[in-house]
Formats: structure tokens, sequence, C-alpha cells
């Protein structure tokens, strides 16, 4: 099966309600726009996502930046997966090293929350990578093959699941692993999950590249060949700029 393209916004804690709305609006023209060739999703903030889920059309789709594990319950300031798909989302990510490192989330809590991202039909975009520290340490490859080990469900599938590689020291830095360096990353994350969920579901699911990609680095990074799209931060709450990245993957 080959692997279409994903690229996905993760606005992160940015957007009011008028420019979440101008965003969503300029993103969802250009997605329906182009041809196709790759998946395109946007994570805006929850408090926007039933507003901008009337503004969508077919080519864009919507997505959560976290949830809870449980499906409803007192969890004060938490949000489900069902509430999310009740919103209008397909998708949400689980795991961000912004979640992992401020919120104290470990791989048995990605877990769990990829589980309830799956039991609310929704797609889990499962967010893996190592600290400045743990490269340094040449440490890249066991953190990452145990985050996987640790984070992705034992039942997941390629319809059901993605995997990001976010690089912490490439967030929000402008700092980018070099196109070689992502791929020996994400080829290794595809050998982890070929061992622990069979060649076909490895060979199927899509591994995102995320870490300060930007439309003068997106060709060479997509052009790799075990990275299926990206995880975009700040260049996906500028328009053009998200969509230059789309265009780049579509190639
Ligand atoms: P930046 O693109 O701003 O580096 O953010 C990446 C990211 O964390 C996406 O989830």
């Amino acid at each position: 099966m080959p692997r279409t393209p994903l690229i996905a916004g993760n606005w992160k804690m940015n957007g009011l309600s008028a420019d979440g709305a101008a965003l969503a609006e300029a993103v969802a023209a250009g997605a329906s726009s182009r041809a196709g060739g790759c998946e395109m999703l946007i994570c805006p903030p929850a408090t926007l996502l039933h507003p901008i889920a009337a503004l969508l059309g077919e080519a864009l789709k919507l997505g959560g930046q976290d949830c809870h594990a449980a499906a409803s319950g007192a969890h004060t300031g938490d949000c489900s997966a069902e509430m999310l798909a009740d919103a209008g989302c397909s998708y949400v990510i689980v795991g961000h090293s912004e979640r992992r490192q401020h919120h104290g989330e470990d791989d048995a809590a990605v877990r769990a929350k990829a589980e309830a991202a799956h039991r609310a039909g929704l797609v889990a975009i499962v967010c893996v990578g190592e600290t400045r520290a743990e490269r340094d340490a040449g440490e890249t490859l066991a953190v990452i093959a145990r985050q996987i080990a640790g984070s992705v469900p034992p039942g997941a599938r390629a319809a059901d699941s993605v995997v990001a590689y976010e690089p912490v020291w490439a967030i929000g830095t402008g700092l980018t692993a070099t196109p070689a360096d992502a791929q020996t990353v994400h080829a290794h994350i595809r050998a982890e999950l070929a061992r622990s969920h069979g060649a076909s579901v490895a060979e199927d699911m899509r591994l995102l590249y995320g870490g300060s990609m930007k439309p003068e680095n997106a060709a060479d990074l997509l052009a790799q060949p075990d990275i299926d799209g990206g995880l975009i931060g700040g260049a996906s709450l500028k328009a053009p700029d998200f969509l230059a990245i789309a265009d780049a993957a579509a190639r």
C-alpha cells in the first residue's frame, strides 16, 4: 500500500476565534484548490475545534492536540477522545514532547491516550523524540526504540496510527535534523515497528518528521524514503508556508 503523505499543522496554544477562523479558512481554501497528492490536517487549540469544524471542506481534516485516556469523568480541564470526535476531529496528537516534558506524561500514559483515540475512532499521532543531551550521549536510537515500544499500542495499525519523530532540540528552535539524520531515525522507527507489529504494519504506517520544518527545508526532508509527511508547529500558523510544505509533500 503506498503511503499517502500527511501534512499536519500543530497550532499549539495559539489562536483566538477571529484569527483562528481566518487561518483555517485560508488553509482550507488552499487545500481544496490543490489536486491532492497529500492529506492535510490542522490541530487547533480545543476551544476552536467546533467553530473551525464548520469551516473545513473535504480536503482538510481536523485534529486535537491531546486527549485524556478516559471517555468521561472527574478530570477537570481534560478533554476525551470521544469529545474530540464529537467536535469533528478525525485525528489526535498524543505524547508530544511538550506534554511529556511539562505534564509528566510517560510512555504508558501516552499509550493509554493512543488506545483512547482508537476507541473513539480517531487516528493517533504518537510523538517520539530525543533531547539534546540524549543525542549528544549517542542515545538517540535507544531512546526512540524505548518510546516506540512503550507508546505505540500493540494493536496499532497503519489505518489508525501515525508516528511523528520530533527531536526535542529541533522544536521551535530553528534547528532541523539533517535529512540524512532524520532518515536514519525514521528507518529505525520502521524497523522497530516491524519487530513489534509486523512487516506489513510497519511498511504501511506513516512516519512524520517534526521540528522546524518550513518551506525552505521541507522538500529535502520529504524526499527521504521513510519520511511520509510533517508535523509542523510555527510554519503551520502562516497559511502560505503551510501550503508550500504541502506542495513539497505532494510532488
Ligand atoms: P516547530 O515546527 O515550531 O519546530 O514545532 C514542531 C512541533 O512541535 C510540531 O508538533
